[in-house]
């Protein structure tokens, strides 16, 4: 296909990787084949009713908001962080978005810096600073810093390009490792130095295993921006949600997001910003917390299950995700040489969906994989716990995808390692 109209930077762009896996995984299942979808990660428990039912409510509403967000929801927003960060933040430090991929694109498209990655990171980070020809650096971490950015690298990657500005994406707990960063105090001390902007993802941070809430504002809260929403704690990834949190002392920039806001986007749907007040202002410990020990179950479940075939895998702390390393079980041949063809042989031959870690700045000769433990019904899981406690005779009634999937995914490493 031609491509002499596309800008140059889009040229060779293709959709992002989790929704292709998507798209190929419900291929296979229209042609008749069981696929195990840990590909793509998204929340697998239901939102909670009083938040369904005030959408209903609000059905009704038409008007197109403030571009910043309905004050009341902002209010509640700037409460709610003000107690996680520890750090006070009024409705006026608040900006509302289509979720926090949007809100992200406007705060590179609008802040003048490169932009430092940890390697890996989440998907689409990169690919938006591309966009941008904004330049990234990618700074590397291994399984030993708990596939986080330490400071070290950070203080050398500063030594390096001292004159630049400076934007770094942290993401805790992650996607792709499922773990945290537990450095950030000593991060924080970096950046502070070489006056780097952070943007602290916090999109799984209500779904850290334990229930901690860690966050590098509560080191360096003047120089971070916060970006989450409602997509994964609350299940509502499809509403489009998103908020982004700015100390005051950066309210310029969020002066400015907010001009491309009323140029792009305009505000959120009206009936999504009055139910997610309730998002912010009900009690939701007792979802949390079963939500929380329902995935940290499966996460060990997976855990143990791929450590007894010698996949090295860290264990997640929060969220989704684990990484998974096949170097120890697959020799790399001609077939199989990137953690690429090793997805997609894996996916044909047994219907097992993952990513790899390629798609997360991984260089794809190493054999490394992102899985998403997901593939269940959360309701039941939630109702299920909501009365006793999961044991290891219930773990195929409630996860039947999981164990079948892990299965079939041993099966083949049995059959192909060596
Ligand atoms: C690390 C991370 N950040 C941001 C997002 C985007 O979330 P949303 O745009 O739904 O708020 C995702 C979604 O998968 C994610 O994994």
């Amino acid at each position: 296909m031609s491509e002499e109209l596309v800008n140059s930077q889009f040229k060779g762009l293709e959709p992002s990787s989790t929704l292709q896996i998507n798209e190929i995984s419900h291929k296979l299942i229209t042609e008749g084949k069981e696929v195990f979808k840990f590909g793509l990660g998204q929340s697998p428990f239901p939102i909670p009713e009083i938040i369904v039912n005030t959408l209903k409510k609000n059905a009704f509403q038409k008007d197109y908001l403030n571009v910043s967000g309905l004050l009341e929801l902002r209010e509640a927003v700037s409460k709610y962080h003000t107690l996680k960060n520890n750090y006070h933040y009024k409705p006026d430090n608040i900006l509302i978005g289509p979720g926090s991929k949007e809100l992200l694109f406007q705060c590179q498209m609008v802040i003048k810096s490169s932009l430092i990655l940890p390697s890996p990171s989440w998907v689409s980070y990169e690919p938006q600073a591309r966009f941008l020809n904004k330049k990234v650096y990618w700074l590397e971490t291994s399984k030993n810093s708990n596939w986080h950015l330490t400071a070290q690298a950070l203080e050398k990657h500063c030594l390096k390009s001292n004159k630049e500005s400076k934007m770094l994406i942290l993401n805790s707990p992650n996607n792709p490792s499922g773990t945290n960063n537990e450095e950030l105090e000593k991060i924080a001390v970096v950046c502070k130095k070489n006056n780097i902007i952070v943007i602290s993802d916090e999109i799984y941070s209500e779904l850290d295993f334990k229930g901690k809430y860690e966050s590098i504002t509560h080191f360096y809260p003047e120089g971070t921006i916060i970006t989450s929403g409602l997509s994964k704690w609350c299940g509502a990834g499809g509403w489009r949600l998103g908020t982004l949190i700015f100390p005051e002392k950066l309210s310029y920039l969020r002066s400015k997001i907010r001009s491309l806001a009323s140029e792009t986007f305009t505000s959120v749907s009206a009936p999504i910003q009055y139910a997610a007040v309730k998002a912010y202002t009900e009690n939701h410990k007792n979802f949390l917390e079963n939500s929380r020990k329902i995935l940290n179950i499966v996460a060990n479940y997976v855990f143990e299950e791929l450590n007894s075939v010698n996949i090295e895998c860290v264990k997640p702390q929060g969220g989704f995700y684990m990484l998974c390393d096949f170097t120890n079980v697959i020799s790399r041949n001609n077939v199989i040489n990137s953690a690429n063809k090793l997805c997609n042989k894996i996916l044909s031959e047994t219907g097992f969906a993952m990513l790899p870690g390629s798609n997360f700045g991984i260089d794809d000769e190493k054999l490394i994989t992102r899985i998403a433990f997901v593939d269940f019904d959360g309701k039941k899981a939630l109702e299920h716990i909501s009365k006793q406690k999961i044991n290891q005779k219930d773990m195929y009634s409630l996860f039947p995808k999981i164990v079948d999937g892990i299965n079939a995914l041993k099966t083949w490493i049995e059959k192909n390692s060596g």
